[in-house]
């Protein structure tokens, strides 16, 4: 069987995606029942971390032991990935031992050749370009809340990061409209949003961008390696917080959603993420059941 990775959303079809859904919710009530399900048995998920997790580390190790299985942490400080073996030769030696790697790391291209070399599914824990993982955790939450999201408006506020790109793949892959409101000079890839463009506008005023939408979503101002620029995002960003009044603008029963962690009185009001119409926390625990179902997806077909 060709091995199967899950670099961005794009390495599903719309299909998957959607049984891989369904398959989250589904575990979840078997873990909520209490029912033991372990089709993992004796299989290893390495989880390589080049940068800082609670969440993504958290839910993979708990996944994989709920399923059965065991996981791997291994940080740079401590392997020879720290001092400079390369990747290709990583990804050789490591997937010789394990049936499948997590990666949490820079530039996307370092999750591309590890795949290229790896005999086992590679998964992409975050890149500086996606975090696809989080989204199925964000899809499934949305679904349990409000039903499908096939046609509904999604407002992304503040950086065209990681987490915006992985939301204009979503748009496409669960077919939603996405609205960006990013400052000049921090929006997503340019390429991206042309090869979406049926389905993803840039609108530079979140007041404007939040008219009518069913979900609004942002994430931090500095992400993870961007630590220097700090003070100087804080200034660009100062206008794009998600307030009460972006959230007035939005649909009655629109949802606020971050991927975590958040820094209140910046990109969100303490109000909004500590409001009725936040889903956080069920966003960050679907983290573990929307994994458990590509960990299942992944894993137990080898
Ligand atoms: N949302 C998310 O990926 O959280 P962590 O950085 O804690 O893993
Ligand atoms: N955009 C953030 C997401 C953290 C989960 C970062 O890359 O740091």
């Amino acid at each position: 069987m060709t091995i199967r990775h899950f670099l961005t959303l794009k390495d599903m079809t719309p299909a998957e995606l959607q049984q891989l859904l369904k398959r989250g919710i589904e575990l979840k009530a078997l873990h909520r029942a209490g029912k033991a399900h372990a089709p993992l048995q004796h299989k290893t998920l390495a989880m390589i971390f080049e940068k800082s997790s609670t969440r993504t580390r958290i839910s993979f190790e708990a996944g994989m032991a709920q399923l059965g299985g065991h996981a791997l942490f291994l940080s740079p400080n401590d392997t020879q990935l720290g001092r400079g073996e390369p990747i290709e030769d990583s990804a050789r030696v490591i997937s010789s031992m394990v049936d499948a790697i997590m990666i949490r790391t820079f530039e996307h291209e370092i999750v591309e050749a590890m795949a290229e070399h790896s005999r086992v599914p590679i998964i992409n824990g975050l890149t500086d370009d996606y975090h696809p993982c989080q989204l199925l955790a964000d899809m499934q939450t949305y679904h349990e809340h409000r039903g499908s999201i096939q046609g509904k408006t999604v407002v992304w506020v503040g950086d065209g990061n990681n987490m915006c790109q992985s939301y204009i793949n979503a748009a496409k892959q669960y077919d939603f409209n996405l609205r960006i409101a990013c400052p000049a000079g921090y929006g997503p890839k340019k390429e991206l949003v042309h090869a979406n463009s049926d389905r993803v506008e840039i609108i530079r005023d979140p007041i404007e961008a939040a008219r009518g939408a069913d979900l609004i979503a942002t994430d931090v101002w500095a992400s993870m390696g961007q630590e220097e620029e700090q003070r100087m995002r804080r200034r660009a960003f100062i206008d794009y917080q998600v307030t009460e009044a972006v959230m007035q603008q939005a649909n009655k029963d629109a949802l606020f959603m971050h991927c975590l962690p958040a820094h209140r009185g910046e990109e969100v009001a303490a109000e909004v993420i500590d409001g009725t119409q936040s889903v956080v926390w069920d966003e960050a625990e679907n983290r573990l059941h929307a994994q458990k179902a590509l960990l299942e997806f992944l894993m137990a077909r080898n």
